[in-house]
C-alpha cells in the first residue's frame, strides 16, 4: 500500500548524490551543474571549453570539479567517471549533454558524410560512451541514473539539420536499447527533449541562418514560436527536468524521452521567421 511518505519533493533532492555532466561548462550543462549543486549534490563536470569550465568550478566551490573532456574521445569519457569515482567513492548521475548543431540546413543530395561524422561524434558517440562508462560503475553497485539531453528533433522532422536531427533520434533509441538492458540492474536510462532553448549553440544556429540577428532577437523569435504562451523556456526549465528524472522522486520512470517543449511537438506547422513567409 502507497503510504505517501515516499513522495519527498525534499527541499535538497541530490542530497550526498554524486554526479557526472559532460557539456557543463555553458547553456544547459552549466544549469545543470549549479542546479545540480544546490540541490546536495558533488558534481564533475566536463567540456572541451577549459576557461569557462574552470571559472564556473571557481565560481561553485568545492562541490563541483572541472575536467577537460572531449566526448568523441573514449579516453576522456572514461577518465571524467574515473575522477568522479576517484574523488568521491562512487557514481549516481550520469548526465549526457554535449551536443553541437553542426552545419546549417542542406539538403539531403549536398550532405557532405564529414558533417555527418563531425555531429554524430559528439551526439550519439559521446552519449553512448557516457552511457558506457556509467554503467560500468553503475552495474555492481545496483543502482543509478543515466541522462541525456536529446532535443525535440529526437521526435520531429524540420526543426534542424539533418546530420542534428537523425543523431537526436539515435540518441532516443540509445535510450531505450540501454534502459531496457540496465533495467535489470536497477540502473534507470532517460533522456529530455528541449524546444528552443536561448543558449549560444542556439543563438548560433539562428545566426548562422540570419548573421544580423542579435541574441535578444533569437530569444523573441523563440518566444514567438513558442505554443505556450506566456512563458519562455531557458536553461533553467532543462536543468529542473533533468533535476526530477535525476532525483528518487522519478525512481520508477525508466526508458522515457521527456519533452519540454510546451506543447510545440502537438502542432505540426513550424516556422522560425514566420514575418519572412
Ligand atoms: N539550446 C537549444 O535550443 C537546444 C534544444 C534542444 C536540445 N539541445 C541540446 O542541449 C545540449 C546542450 O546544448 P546547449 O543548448 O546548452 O548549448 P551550448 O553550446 O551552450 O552547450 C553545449 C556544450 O557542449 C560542449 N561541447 C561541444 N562539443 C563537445 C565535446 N566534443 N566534448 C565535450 N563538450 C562539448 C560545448 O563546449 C558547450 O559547452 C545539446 O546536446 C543540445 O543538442 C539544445
Amino acid at each position: 500500500m502507497a503510504s505517501g511518505k515516499e513522495a519527498s519533493l525534499s527541499p535538497r533532492r541530490l542530497e550526498r548524490k554524486v554526479a557526472v555532466i559532460t557539456g557543463g561548462a555553458s547553456g544547459i550543462g552549466a544549469a545543470a551543474v549549479r542546479l545540480f549543486v544546490i540541490h546536495g549534490a558533488s558534481v564533475v563536470f566536463g567540456d572541451v571549453q577549459d576557461s569557462l569550465g574552470e571559472a564556473l568550478a571557481k565560481e561553485l566551490g568545492s562541490s563541483a570539479f572541472f575536467v577537460h573532456c572531449d566526448v568523441t574521445r573514449e579516453e576522456d569519457v572514461e577518465a571524467l567517471v574515473n575522477t568522479a569515482v576517484s574523488k568521491y567513492g562512487r557514481l549516481d548521475i550520469m548526465y549526457n549533454n554535449a551536443g553541437i548543431v553542426g552545419p546549417p540546413v542542406v539538403s539531403i543530395v549536398d550532405l557532405k558524410m564529414k558533417d555527418m561524422d563531425a555531429v554524430f561524434s559528439v551526439n550519439v558517440k559521446g552519449a553512448i560512451l557516457g552511457t558506457k562508462y556509467a554503467a560500468r560503475v553503475m552495474i555492481p553497485s545496483k543502482k543509478g541514473v543515466i541522462l541525456s539531453t536529446a532535443s525535440i528533433a529526437s521526435v520531429v522532422a524540420g526543426t534542424a539539420p539533418h546530420p542534428y536531427t537523425i543523431s537526436k533520434f539515435a540518441m532516443a533509441g540509445m535510450v531505450k536499447t540501454t534502459a531496457f538492458e540496465l533495467a535489470q540492474h536497477g540502473i534507470r536510462v532517460n533522456c529530455i527533449s528541449p524546444h528552443a532553448v536561448p543558449t549560444p549553440m542556439a543563438v548560433s544556429g539562428y545566426q548562422s541562418l540570419v548573421p544580423q540577428l542579435t541574441a535578444a532577437d533569437v530569444e523573441g523569435l523563440m518566444e514567438n514560436a513558442s505554443e505556450l504562451k506566456g512563458a519562455a523556456l531557458v536553461a533553467d526549465d532543462i536543468a529542473n527536468a533533468a533535476l526530477f528524472l535525476a532525483s528518487d522522486d522519478a525512481k520508477y520512470i525508466s526508458g522515457h524521452n521527456l519533452l519540454v517543449d510546451g506543447g510545440f511537438t502537438s502542432n505540426k506547422t513550424y516556422n522560425p521567421f514566420p514575418s519572412n513567409s
